[in-house]
C-alpha cells in the first residue's frame, strides 16, 4: 500500500498519478481535515472506474489505517504563498513533520518515507532524525522536481523533443539548487556542443526561479510536484534501480556529514540504494555547499 498523508492538490495528485501507473493495488489518503481524504477518495475513484482500473484509493483521518504501508508520501503542512521562499515555511511545517513522522514509526515502522514538505531539504532531515530509520529508507522529492522544469526549459531552447533530454539537478531544492549543464546532454550530445555559455546559464536561473513564477500566477504548483513523487515511488515499488536526484541524509559523502540534501542516487525496493558521487567543479562545489550551509544553518535554528 502506498499512504500519502495530505490530502490537497498536491496528495490529491500524487495519488493520481500513482493510480494510473497501477503502482499498487491500493493507494490511502490521509489528512487531519474531516472529509477532505474521503472525498478526494471517492473522486478518483470513480476517474478510475470509467478507467477500468482497479487501484482502490480510501480516505481517512486515522494515522492506523496506515498499517502495512510499504512506501508513506509526507506532503503535509503549508505551501508557500506568493512571495514566500520555501525556508519561510520551517517553523511552521517542522512540528507538523515531527507528530506526522511519530505516527508513521507507530503505524509503519517497515516503509520507506518520501518527504516532500518544504523546506524540503531541512524537512528530510528532521524525518530522518525523528524516525531512526536507516537512512537509506528517507528519499525527499525536491531535485525531482527542479530537474523537470529544468528539462522543460532545455526543450524550449532546443526545440528538440522532452524524451531525448537526459538532465540533473542536485543541491538543496531552494535557492541555490544546482542545474548541471555539464551533465546534461541531448542524446548524449553535451548541452555545451549544442547552446551559449550564456544561453545555459540563463536555464539555470530560469530553473530557480521558475516555481514562485507559477505560484504568483496560479498559487500553487501541483502537476508537477505530483508526478515527480509518483516517479520516486515507481522507482521503489517497481524495484526499477532508477538514478534520480533525492534528497537524503549524507554521512561522508560529497565531504558532507550530518545534513540531508540532494544528490544523485540510484533507487529501488530498498530505497536509497546507492548516493553517486560526481567530479564537481569548483564552481559546482561552490553552489553545492552553499545549499549545504542553508540547510545547516536552518536545522541550528530549530
Ligand atoms: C515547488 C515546491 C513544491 O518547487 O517546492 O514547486
Amino acid at each position: 500500500m502506498i499512504t500519502i498523508i495530505g490530502s490537497g492538490k498536491v496528495g490529491g495528485d500524487a495519488a493520481l498519478f500513482s493510480a494510473l501507473k497501477k503502482l499498487d493495488d491500493e493507494i490511502l489518503l490521509l489528512d487531519v481535515v474531516k472529509g477532505l481524504p474521503q472525498g478526494e477518495a471517492m473522486d478518483l475513484n470513480h476517474m478510475l472506474s470509467e478507467q477500468g482500473i482497479d487501484v482502490n484509493i480510501r480516505g481517512s483521518n486515522d494515522y492506523s489505517d496506515m498499517r502495512g504501508s510499504k512506501v508513506v508520501v509526507i506532503v503535509a503542512g503549508s505551501g508557500r504563498k506568493p512571495g514566500m521562499t520555501r525556508m519561510d515555511l520551517l517553523k511552521i511545517n517542522a512540528g507538523i513533520i515531527k507528530d506526522v513522522v511519530e505516527n508513521i514509526k507507530k503505524y509503519a515502522s517497515d516503509s520507506i518515507i518520501v518527504p516532500v514538505t518544504n523546506p524540503l531539504d531541512p524537512i528530510v532531515h528532521i524525518a530522518y532524525k525523528t524516525s531512526g530509520f536507516d537512512r537509506n529508507r528517507i528519499i525527499g522529492m525536491g531535485n525531482m522536481l527542479d530537474l523537470s522544469r529544468f528539462i522543460q526549459f532545455i526543450h524550449e531552447a532546443t526545440g528538440h523533443s522532452r524524451d531525448s533530454i537526459r538532465a540533473l539537478v542536485i543541491g538543496e531544492h531552494g535557492e541555490s539548487m544546482l542545474p548541471l549543464t555539464r551533465f546534461s546532454t541531448v542524446s548524449g550530445i553535451p548541452l555545451s556542443n549544442i547552446l551559449s555559455n550564456e544561453k545555459l546559464d540563463q536555464l539555470v536561473q530560469d530553473t530557480r526561479q521558475v516555481a514562485a513564477k507559477v505560484i504568483e500566477l496560479k498559487g500553487a504548483t501541483v502537476h508537477a510536484p505530483g508526478n515527480a513523487i509518483s516517479v520516486i515511488v515507481e522507482a521503489i515499488l517497481k524495484d526499477r534501480k532508477k538514478v534520480i536526484p533525492i534528497a537524503t541524509p549524507l554521512d561522508g559523502e560529497y565531504g558532507q556529514a550530518n545534513v540531508s540534501i540532494g544528490v544523485p542516487a540510484v533507487i529501488g525496493r530498498k530505497g536509497v540504494e546507492k548516493i553517486i558521487e560526481l567530479d564537481l567543479n569548483q564552481q559546482e562545489k561552490e553552489w553545492f555547499n552553499k545549499g549545504i550551509e542553508s540547510v545547516k544553518n536552518a536545522l541550528a535554528g530549530i
